[in-house]
């Protein structure tokens, strides 16, 4: 895998979520990054390349933050890259694929989008998970209590949908943690 293509990527996400404060930004996209290098040194069969890029890269049309088509973003850092058009649409696949909302009950085809869809789902549950809930509620004007919803609608749900071995062992601390949290926040809310 090549270092300098790795770090162009980073640069390009840098420079594209400049300014965004709501959870999806590319502080996300790294640690969805990180996740999934962890994930995929325990799957030896995947394209570490493919994988790497798919996570820098899988926010980068996001239509909650930008009104591209057909993956322009990805593919253009792509193409500006010397990656081809093989290797795009792969990748270009694999991002399609991971988004919760639009794949519900679906799992990815690939091996490469079974450990990016868990790496992005990863970094939707636990401490961050909990921060990113309610940073995403208060840009948009939505209430705590509708943040705690979105636990029992979404992230509540993510442990049992892990596709990779590797992905369960990591989301098991991370499910725990959110049980507990909704604890602490139902008895400090209940009114006797
Ligand atoms: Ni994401």
């Amino acid at each position: 895998m090549c270092d300098q293509l790795i770090q162009n990527a980073k640069d390009y996400i840098a420079v594209l979520f400049e300014g965004c404060s709501d959870g999806h930004d590319a502080e996300h996209s790294l640690r969805v990054y990180a996740n999934a290098m962890k994930i995929a040194e325990t799957e030896p069969g995947c394209n570490l390349e493919v994988v790497a890029l798919a996570a820098l890269l899988h926010d980068a049309d996001d239509h909650k933050l930008f009104d591209t088509k057909d993956n322009y973003n990805a593919r253009t850092f792509l193409a500006d890259n010397g990656i081809g058009g093989g290797k795009t649409d792969f990748i270009c696949s694999i991002i399609n694929s991971v988004s919760f909302s639009r794949n519900r009950g679906r799992v990815p085809a690939s091996l490469e989008g079974k450990i990016v869809q868990d790496a992005d789902r990863l970094d939707a549950m636990g401490a961050v998970g909990i921060a990113r809930t309610f940073a995403y509620g208060g840009k948009h004007g939505r209430p705590l209590e509708g943040g705690i919803e979105h636990f029992h609608e979404k992230l509540l749900l993510l442990r049992d949908e892990m596709n990779t071995e590797t992905g369960r062992k990591m989301a098991e601390s991370r499910h725990e943690f959110m049980g507990e949290f909704l604890e602490h926040f139902n008895s400090e809310t209940s009114v006797e």
